[in-house]
């Protein structure tokens, strides 16, 4: 019986591939048709671990294509991170989102009732809280409207899954939440694709640092936070994977169909925080200025994480100062094979 890691090639995907093989996990079967990433994700994980994961290259879109995975593995869970993740990009591009992270999810629900696949971890977000009033959000917060087409695609998501297990006697599914994962492995060898044009804080900061970016700007200081700029949960990537690998434990004793996760440190930093460590950590002064807000952000979110603790016996490892260590030394590996 083999666990599908979905989007294995991606970010929170390849971490989580290292920590299945370095827990022992044997049967493990990555799947990504390479939108966001590619197949040399595959050559840093063995690196790592020494392990070649069995890959196939599939667009989950695509029925067939599905279905004839799910044909020739006998697939037991499945943990899908597989999606589009940008929320500019959503906006652009809103039926691009739809189609692909929510026609993926359908086929994959479709081929675990054909297969008798009953176990699915699924990668949701804060995003679906929205503009919260209520600090710091629980999994029983009540969501506000989200603010992109990818939240909806995470909002609507959870809903299909919800009604899958309702109608679905057999299906388990633990939904979790990430905040704002970042860092890099600890050893530095695998972290987050680079990208021309990166979307979120703590690439944006490595790349200036770099001196790829000529200058961080830091979106808004007059917001009613500790130091005007805005607040997040930051979490280290290598504990989100963590998680996954105890959610699949918790997956086959869970005594109800379907739970909901917050992955968080439950830590509220403040983006001026996040810049004064990565300088502090790594002996760097970055080139930085306060412009006006971007439109769509939340003055602060961060989780209450109780649940995960509670039921997962997880804990965040990691403190900022590691996330914005590994995610310079990553930087700096980039830099060297390039
Ligand atoms: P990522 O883009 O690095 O990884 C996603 C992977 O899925 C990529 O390798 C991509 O090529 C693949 N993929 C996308 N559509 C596919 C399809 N139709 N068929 C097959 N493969 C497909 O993203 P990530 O940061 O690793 O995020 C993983 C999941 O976690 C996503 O669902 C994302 O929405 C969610 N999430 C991410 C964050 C974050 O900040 N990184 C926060 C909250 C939730
Ligand atoms: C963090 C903070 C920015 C870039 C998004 C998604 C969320 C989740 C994580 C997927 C904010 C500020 C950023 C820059 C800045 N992803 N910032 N200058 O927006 O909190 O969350 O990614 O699910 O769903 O919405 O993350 O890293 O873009 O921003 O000042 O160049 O950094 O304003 O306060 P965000 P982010």
């Amino acid at each position: 019986m083999s666990i599908l890691v979905t989007g294995g090639a991606g970010y929170i995907g390849s971490h989580t591939l290292i920590e299945l093989i370095n827990q022992g996990y044997k049967n493990i079967i990555s799947v990504d048709n390479y939108s966001n990433s590619d197949e040399s994700t595959y050559a840093r994980v063995k690196e790592i671990t020494g392990v070649s994961v069995k890959k196939y290259a599939i667009d989950l879109t695509d029925k067939k294509s599905c279905t004839r995975l799910f044909e020739e593995e006998k697939i037991e869970s499945i943990i899908h991170f597989a999606a589009f993740k940008s929320v500019p990009e959503s906006v652009e591009n809103p039926l691009a989102y739809y189609h692909n992270n929510l026609g993926s999810l359908v086929n994959i629900l479709d081929c675990c009732r054909e297969y008798s696949c009953n176990q699915l971890i699924f990668s949701s977000s804060c995003s679906v809280y929205g503009n919260s009033k209520e600090l710091p959000v629980t999994e029983e917060t009540v969501l506000s409207k989200p603010e992109s087409p990818y939240a909806q695609t995470k909002f609507f998501g959870e809903q299909i899954l919800m009604d899958a297990v309702k109608a679905y006697s057999n299906l388990r599914v633990i939904i979790l939440r990430y905040f704002n994962p970042v860092g890099a492995h600890k050893t530095g060898l695998n972290g987050e694709p680079a990208s021309e044009t990166p979307n979120n804080l703590v690439p944006y900061i490595t790349q200036t640092a770099a001196g790829l970016k000529e200058q961080l700007q830091i979106f808004g200081g007059n917001y009613n936070t500790k130091d005007g700029t805005c607040i997040r949960d930051y979490i280290h990537v290598s504990d989100i994977a963590d998680a996954h690998i105890l959610a699949l434990s918790y997956l086959s004793k869970m005594d109800k169909q379907i739970d909901i996760l917050n992955l968080g440190t439950g830590n509220g930093v403040s983006v001026l925080e996040v810049v004064k460590s990565f300088e502090k950590v790594n002996n760097l002064s970055l080139n930085y200025a306060i412009v006006d807000r971007r439109d769509g952000d939340v003055e602060a979110v961060y989780a209450n994480n109780s649940k995960a603790i509670k039921l997962l016996g997880w804990y965040p490892k990691y403190g900022l100062e590691e996330m914005m260590k590994s995610a310079w030394k990553w930087q700096l590996h980039l830099a060297e094979n390039n």
